[in-house]
This record gives C-alpha cells, sequence and structure tokens, in this order.
C-alpha cells in the first residue's frame, strides 16, 4: 500500500482527535503533543466513534459510549469493556501534510 495524502497537519494541530475516511474506511487521527497517530475510528466495543472521545493520560483514547480505552499508539484494548485491538495505521507527516497507509486486513 502506499502513502495517501489524507489531510493537512492544520487540520489537527489545534484538536485532539480528527476524524477522516481513507477509501471506504473510518479512520481516527490523533494529536499526542503534536504526534500524529491514526487508528479505525470504530470501537472495537460497539457503535461508537473513538473521534468523539477524550485523550486520557498516557496516550489512551476513551470511548464515549461506555468510556472503554485503547491505547492510541498500538491500538492496544487496555480498559474494560474493550478486549478486541483496533487496526493502527501508518502516518508520516512532511511538509505540513499528513500522510497515511492503511493497515492490511
Ligand atoms: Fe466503545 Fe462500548 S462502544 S466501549
Amino acid at each position: 500500500m502506499s502513502w495517501i495524502n489524507v489531510a493537512p497537519y492544520t487540520d489537527i494541530e489545534g484538536e485532539e482527535t480528527l476524524p477522516i475516511e481513507v477509501d471506504g474506511q473510518k479512520i481516527c487521527l490523533y494529536n499526542l503533543d503534536g504526534e500524529v497517530f491514526a487508528t479505525d475510528n470504530q470501537c472495537t466495543h460497539g457503535d461508537a466513534a473513538l473521534s468523539d472521545g477524550l485523550i486520557q493520560e498516557g496516550g489512551l483514547i476513551e470511548c464515549p459510549l461506555h468510556e472503554g480505552t485503547f491505547d492510541i499508539r498500538t491500538g492496544k484494548a487496555k480498559g474494560a469493556p474493550c478486549t478486541q485491538d483496533l487496526h493502527c495505521h501508518e502516518i508520516k507527516v512532511e511538509g505540513g501534510v499528513i500522510y497515511l497507509r492503511p493497515a492490511a486486513r
């Protein structure tokens, strides 16, 4: 898979999360102290968008529905009721542009 231009960095600069769609896949971008990460946007526990959640200490995203948590850097399910990990997508930022390489499924 090649790199896809998904957004200008300025779109996430003042935000914690940014929902995007890449080839029909719903993805959440995260701004962790200026560094950008990406996971699937749908919580693995239910029908909730992680882009509506809040970033917690230690780089966790808290789902807005039942407050389960995932590690933003690895996609690992960290807090109940979430047990299934998220897919993570590779990110690079070059020349003020965010590029994403989708995870293999
Ligand atoms: Fe996300 Fe239940 S839907 S924790």
